[in-house]
């Protein structure tokens, strides 16, 4: 029998027919701590090493792009220790790992309303941004204070400021036009959205984005998503049949 070390994509899977974008809500860190005893942050500590994982889960496996819902729109609601260490961790994140990821061909996009961040975050984006923005080995997109309707709201806004000012003409506006003011901008949509823990619903992520998407929900909670997890993710994926509104052939 062979050795299943997941360096390598697993035998069962048609490297042909792999999704080229995989977008994944990370849900279930508190959970997973709360189920050991340890405090939330901890699961959320855990899920960055599981995220870690999975981004270098995608360069092995021939994945060329991978979107991570790290913080909505809503999540400012949670208790202020929560959000404070989120966002240090976040911070923390960039600066550390950032040499490793640009070594490693990473190119990292952020999507979201970046305005209302720390100042020193808001730099640690930018630079992650500038400096790896030629990268082609995987593209890596977070989400931070993102919400799509927000995004679209943002988009209505500047195409309806663009009409006033005459750069546009309201027949102008098609799927391709309002595509260029999302945030996500040039980035082909998901073939695969991934959400872990059990629930099943999307909470207001890339609404526009995955209207033709291949759905996953999994019971496993999010840090102990793993390769192996993900492997049968990609099993299912390759089972769906994906017409795309149209009928078999
Ligand atoms: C949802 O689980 C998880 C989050 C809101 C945070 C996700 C962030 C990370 C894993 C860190 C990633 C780091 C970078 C740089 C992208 P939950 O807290 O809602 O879990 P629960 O539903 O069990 O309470």
């Amino acid at each position: 029998m062979q050795t299943q070390t997941y360096a390598q994509l697993p035998s069962d899977l048609n490297p042909q027919r792999l999704p080229q974008h995989v977008a994944v809500i990370m849900d279930g860190n508190g959970r997973w701590a709360s189920k050991r005893g340890f405090p939330r942050i901890a699961g959320h500590r855990q899920g960055a090493k599981t995220l870690k994982d999975l981004l270098r889960c995608c360069k092995d496996w021939g994945i060329p792009a991978l979107t991570a819902y790290a913080f909505s729109t809503e999540n400012w609601q949670r208790p202020l220790k929560e959000v404070g260490f989120l966002m240090r961790l976040f911070e923390r994140l960039l600066r550390r790992e950032l040499a490793e990821m640009q070594r490693e061909g990473v190119r990292i996009s952020f999507v979201g309303d970046l305005s209302v961040l720390a100042d020193s975050l808001r730099q640690e984006i930018d630079r992650a941004m500038t400096l790896t923005a030629k990268n082609q080995a995987v593209h890596f997109t977070v989400a931070i204070n993102y919400g799509s309707r927000a995004e679209l709201a943002q988009a209505c806004r500047r195409i309806a400021t663009h009409a006033q000012q005459g750069l546009l003409q309201p027949d102008a506006v098609d799927e391709a036009l309002i595509e260029q003011y999302l945030y996500t901008q040039g980035t082909p949509d998901p073939d695969f959205l991934i959400r872990t823990s059990g629930e099943q619903r999307l909470s207001n992520y890339l609404l526009w984005q995955l209207a033709y998407t291949e759905l996953y929900f999994t019971e496993t909670f999010w840090p102990d998503f793993d390769r192996e997890a993900f492997h049968q993710a990609l099993l299912y994926y390759q089972k769906r049949d994906r017409r795309f509104g149209k009928v078999a052939a």
